[in-house]
């Protein structure tokens, strides 16, 4: 069993609830984040997985402290982030985001936005800054020549490798990559994935890695969340949730993604086609958030919503016993 030292973040708890507002009146709340636990392990990679508006940026936004959580607690290297200042959070935590190009400087050559956190965060020289520039480079797989290019010059999968290196720049311990190849064609994603995981290799980095894509994530994982309206529905070894689903959304994904269905053929309980939409989070229904889309749904899953259980090696938020 792991100790929590080997644990670089935890969240316990984690929530972020918006006010929606008419007229200054609070009208409704978004539960855009409902009360999740997980840690993420040193020198490895927890991918968070679900649909589109199931959560997964605003639990990115909550990670980076970009915004304060509504409620629960935070924990980097078995510290309270509340007790981190926020500089030195800055340098351990990095984010990767999934358009490169919205967060590139188009005035700016490689060179300068590489650069720019070291600028603002170190006192080195422009000429030490520039060697660190051309070392970085080498190490995403750049030329040294693309320094001076503008980001309009590069293609989608070099200004990735952009963005990667100017997150390296400070010696992060972590980084959020909130669907960091989804605007990338397959063959240029396996491309940024595998440098991930060098540069994971190398340096020790440890990933929060975000997607809708479960092929992509079973490439990169070593353990998986997966959310739906802002709740945990199953967690735990990338293993066990791949060869042996036990939530009924966890299966819906996998039957919808091609080659994983493929492997699953013939498993108990796999549903296919993924049916109907997500909910609301405006008026998610009492009980569980998946009950209308569950093919098996019990009278129960509509009074209360299940809470985390132990079913081989993962946690499962379903009513089911067994879930499938
Ligand atoms: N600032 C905000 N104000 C109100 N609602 C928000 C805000 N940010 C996100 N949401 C809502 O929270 C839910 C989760 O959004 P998001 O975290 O972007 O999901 P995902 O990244 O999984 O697609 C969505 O219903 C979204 O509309
Ligand atoms: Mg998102």
């Amino acid at each position: 069993m792991a100790s929590t030292d080997d644990f670089i973040l935890e969240a316990k708890g984690l929530g972020k609830h918006y006010e929606l507002r008419r007229l200054l009146q609070p009208v409704a709340t978004v539960k855009a984040v409902d009360g999740v636990s997980f840690h993420v392990r040193r020198g490895k990679t927890l991918a968070i997985v679900g649909e589109s508006g199931c959560g997964k940026s605003t639990l990115a936004r909550l990670l980076m402290r970009i915004e304060a959580p509504s409620f629960g607690e935070m924990s980097f290297s078995g510290r309270d982030v509340s007790a981190i200042p926020a500089q030195e959070f800055r340098q351990s935590v990095q984010m990767i985001f999934q358009d490169p190009y919205s967060s590139l400087n188009p005035r700016k050559k490689a060179r300068s936005i590489i650069a720019e956190p070291l600028v603002v965060n170190t006192n080195l020289s422009a000429t030490e800054r520039d060697a660190r520039v051309l070392e970085i480079l080498n190490k995403v797989g750049l030329r040294p020549e693309v320094a001076d290019r503008y980001p309009h010059m590069f293609s989608g999968g070099q200004r990735q490798r952009i963005g990667i290196a100017r997150a390296l720049m400070l010696r992060p311990q972590i980084l959020i990559c909130d669907e960091p190849v989804s605007a990338l064609d397959i063959s240029i994603q396996a491309q940024v994935l595998n440098l991930l995981m060098d540069l994971q290799d190398e340096f020790g980095l440890s990933y929060v890695f975000i997607s809708h894509d479960l092929a992509v994530v079973r490439h990169i994982a070593d353990d998986v969340m997966v959310m739906y309206l802002g709740k945990v529905m199953e967690q735990g070894p990338r293993e066990a949730i791949f060869a042996n689903p036990q939530h009924p959304y966890t299966k819906m994904l996998l039957s919808s993604t091609p080659d994983i269905a493929e492997g699953l053929k013939g498993q108990a309980g796999t549903q296919s086609p993924p049916a109907g939409e997500l909910p609301s989070p405006l008026n998610p229904p009492p009980g569980c958030p998946f009950q209308k889309r569950c093919s098996q749904a019990l009278p129960t899953c509509s009074q209360t919503m299940p809470s985390l259980r132990l079913v081989q090696n993962r946690q499962v938020a379903c009513h089911l016993d067994p879930p499938n």
